[in-house]
């Protein structure tokens, strides 16, 4: 290989690794809290629950899976239209940083941690995202760039959240992560002609994953029943309010790709939401009223502020600034517009546990 190509290549590597430390408000962030106190957790009210989902994700079931096999078809990259290319890379990026913000903070829990069904959780789901991550990183590398993983963790910037607020989050974003993947896989079953990638063929048995995770979470916080009551729920809301409208504004952000896959992205992104939606009353005693007319409305004036916001930005200079920081405020005021829609009251059951069956 001569010395220009490797410079090439490392260019593209650092592009890609540059794109995932990025910390904005739509990427996907590194979380850190505080381990002690959620060390300190004792699962003994949901023991039965608990030891069952434990004792499935200790057998492994999905073991072999995140490797390539005779089913993964060449992807043609060179010949790919340029714009869906990038938006296919973003995607892939994308997914990786949160697969591995997932890996990263449940590996220093069971690192930091002395609790022993704590650590055993934390470190069973860190295999998982580890696997995930170093899937699509696989899927990446084919394509010319790969995220340097190792690199990422030292580097990207921390986000300290309390543990209810981890809870809250990344309780979401595994069941947000499971609908979209199971809600992936089902279009591209009915319509295999746009797959236009092998590692959507993945998603079936990556989901369950994720279902399993998002499980574990609701778990924990029945363990204490005060982080879903009172004033909680107020944070509750925030999350669900945050969380839905970022993936509304971020898969908004890919046009080029969801067309290639055959999505219509309003379509799919109300599918993904009303499941996550469904899925998230085993756990959390609200829910949002999707069906009143402001969430819609909401949601669209968050993504116009969002790619004003972008325009400006690249604008740059004086005007830019100024354009930014309109948009900035067009986007608060839409998320207090969003979050003081009233939510529906919702009864949890007893035994928060679920089964994937989407
Ligand atoms: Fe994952
Ligand atoms: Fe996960």
């Amino acid at each position: 290989m001569n010395m220009q190509t490797d410079i090439a290549k490392s260019d593209k590597l650092n592009a890609a690794t540059e794109a995932a430390l990025e910390t904005t408000l739509l990427n996907p962030r590194f979380y850190t809290t505080d381990f002690d106190e959620l060390d300190a957790i004792d699962v003994s009210s949901v023991r039965p629950a608990w030891d069952k989902l434990v004792g499935e994700m200790r057998a492994d079931p999905r073991k072999g899976h995140f490797k390539k096999n005779e089913d993964w078809d060449e992807v043609d990259w060179d010949g790919m239209e340029p714009e869906l290319k990038k938006e296919l890379i973003d995607f892939l990026i994308s997914s990786l940083t949160a697969e591995f913000s997932g890996c990263v903070l449940y590996k220093e829990m069971r690192r930091r941690g002395a609790n022993k069904d704590i650590c055993e959780l934390f470190g069973l789901m860190s295999r998982d995202e580890a696997r995930h991550a170093g899937f699509i990183n696989d899927a990446l590398r084919e394509s010319g760039i790969a995220v340097n993983l190792g690199f990422l963790t030292k580097e990207k910037k921390y986000t300290y959240f309390r543990p209810k607020f981890i809870y809250y989050a990344t309780y979401l974003s595994e069941k947000i992560g499971y609908a979209r993947y199971i809600t992936i896989f089902r279009h591209l079953e009915k319509h295999p002609e746009h797959r236009i990638h092998p590692i959507f063929k993945w998603f079936k048995e990556w989901c369950n994953d994720e279902f399993s995770h998002g499980e574990a979470f609701a778990l924990l916080m029945k363990t204490d029943p005060k982080l879903t009551q009172g004033r909680n729920i107020y944070w509750i809301k925030f999350f669900l309010v945050a969380v839905f409208s970022t993936m509304w504004v971020r898969d908004h952000a890919r046009q080029r790709f969801h067309d290639a896959l055959g999505i219509d992205i309003d379509e799919y992104d109300h599918k993904v939401l009303n499941l996550t939606s469904e899925i998230s009353q085993q756990v959390f005693p609200i829910a949002l009223d999707m069906k009143n007319p402001r969430w819609d409305r909401g949601l669209r004036s968050m993504n116009k502020a969002f790619q004003d916001m972008d325009k400006a930005k690249k604008r740059g200079g004086v005007m830019g600034a100024i354009g930014k920081m309109r948009a900035g405020t067009r986007a608060l005021l839409t998320f207090i517009n969003l979050y003081t829609i009233p939510s529906k009251k919702v009864e949890c059951p007893e035994d928060p546990r679920l089964e994937p069956v989407w």
